[in-house]
């Protein structure tokens, strides 16, 4: 039994099938691994879903990380919990991401998926009802699961639970898009949390003010955590002997010129394609980069089971064609995309750029934004967006822009690129505290007390 308990659905490990049958291990990086490894005792837990064959079969041979419990859900369900709703419906909804004129649908096949998406965060609720001590604190994570606070509610009230939401929320008006029994269920399936948490006040006022109901439900406290970065691990992680081969390779393929950096998942509402369209912009309107700046696009593959997905990464990679056709020259290739999970690569990207573009339509917090100033050797100017979370806490110190305006952003990066040495490395270090503010270990412990200091009911 345990006292701590997180649920998620991509867990801290994964397994993949060797060639001989047996099964290697892969421990996951990010925030909350490192959150939970700094509080976890000998009883804490972490539910997650089995995610491909080499976690199924570890499910199946009781294969298993101390503190980890993968949950076998029908593939099925699971695809479409996942890839039909959470991602393809709620994701669309806080981003604001749906083609109007044509999206969202809810028809037949919305509500049988949307029956996959209870069973599946039923299937969380059961795992975990059922592995709590008595009076037990359980952090649930994400849009995947937002309805496990009700549903664990119900199966154990005896517990304190907490949610917390890495995206965005939506709007008002676009969570009303939902039909309005799932609405209701929705928000009726959070609120059954003691507390829910929020990166940013904008996310969790937008939470407030969209899920009022009719009835008289019970109350849940909303708080506001911006997750941060943990410096002294990230910058140990970049400067090591294989970034720093990376980076004199890179440092060699651009020839010594300016870089303007970005790095994300291939992913719809991190809005790429405007920033081509921007550098685009900056080239045509400020010549005197032609020549002298390089572009660096680092993209990991993101949820290519979705259409949507493959065609967004397959534009982004023809826009940088065209752009390189339009303006290349034999001795200097204006952009240089790579669509690959390399993390070494973005780390030397992170040390060696003197402009990050980091221009989402909306995001929950963004922290790429909030890594290259950490990381940076001599100081990167920030052109960042009014649609991150990191907006937040940045945008005294960032170069702020619409990211809808192309011409704005263009004119952000030609600022960037000409502001001084010295004023971009105070703006980094000014940077660089803010978005340590809150490293993940102290952001999951502050959770995890104020939990722990809800009256007994
Ligand atoms: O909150 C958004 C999030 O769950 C992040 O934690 C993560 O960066 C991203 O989405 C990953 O998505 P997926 O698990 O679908 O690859």
């Amino acid at each position: 039994m345990a006292t701590v308990l997180v649920a998620s659905n991509r867990g801290p490990v994964s397994y993949v099938r060797r060639d001989d049958g047996t099964l290697d291990a892969r421990r996951g990086g990010g925030g909350l691994v490192s959150g939970l490894s700094a509080v976890a005792a000998e009883d804490s837990l972490w539910v997650c879903a089995a995610l491909g064959d080499g976690d199924r079969e570890a499910v199946r041979r009781g294969v298993a990380e101390p503190g980890v419990r993968m949950l076998d859900i029908d593939p099925g369900v699971y695809d479409d919990a996942y890839n039909g709703i959470a991602n393809s419906v709620l994701w669309f909804l806080h981003h604001h991401l749906y083609d109007v004129p044509r999206e969202p649908v809810f028809d037949a096949e919305f509500r049988r998926r949307w029956a996959s998406y209870r069973a599946y965060n039923r299937a969380f609720a059961e795992a975990l009802a059922e592995a709590a001590e008595d009076g037990a604190c359980v952090l649930v994570q994400d849009y995947h699961l937002a309805l496990v606070p009700g549903q664990l509610r119900e199966l154990r009230p005896d517990l304190r639970i907490g949610h917390f939401t890495h995206t965005p929320w939506a709007s008002p008006d676009s969570l009303r898009m939902l039909p309005q029994d799932v609405r209701e269920e929705l928000v009726r399936g959070m609120l059954g949390a003691d507390e829910l948490g929020f990166h940013t006040w904008s996310w969790a006022q937008a939470f407030v003010s969209g899920s009022r109901l009719d009835d008289e439900g019970r109350t849940a406290r909303v708080r506001v955590y911006p997750l941060g970065v943990d410096g002294e691990d990230l910058r140990a992680l970049a400067y090591r002997p294989a970034v720093d081969e990376r980076l004199a390779r890179l440092r060699e393929e651009t020839g010594g010129r300016r870089t303007i950096a970005r790095v994300d998942r291939t992913e719809l509402s991190k809005n790429i394609l405007r920033g081509l369209l921007a550098y685009r912009e900056l080239l045509m309107v400020h010549p005197e980069w032609r020549g002298r700046v390089v572009h660096l696009a680092s993209a990991y593959p993101s949820r290519q089971d979705l259409e949507a997905y493959r065609s967004y990464t397959a534009a982004v990679t023809e826009l940088a064609e065209e752009i390189n056709a339009e303006f290349g020259t034999p001795d200097w290739q204006p952009v240089l995309v790579s669509v690959r999970d390399d993390f070494t690569r973005s780390l030397a990207v992170y040390r060696m750029a003197d402009v990050a573009l980091v221009n989402p339509v909306r995001d929950g917090m963004n922290l790429v934004a909030k890594e290259i100033p950490v990381v940076s050797e001599a100081g990167c100017a920030l052109v960042l967006s009014d649609g991150a979370g990191a907006y937040e806490e940045l945008r005294e110190d960032a170069l702020t822009v619409n990211p809808y305006d192309v011409t704005a952003t263009a004119e952000a990066l030609h600022q960037a690129l000409s502001m001084p040495s010295a004023e971009r490395a105070e703006r980094t270090k000014r940077l660089a505290a803010a978005a340590t503010a809150l490293p993940p270990q102290q952001w999951f412990r502050k959770q995890l007390e104020a939990l722990r200091a809800l009256p007994e009911e």
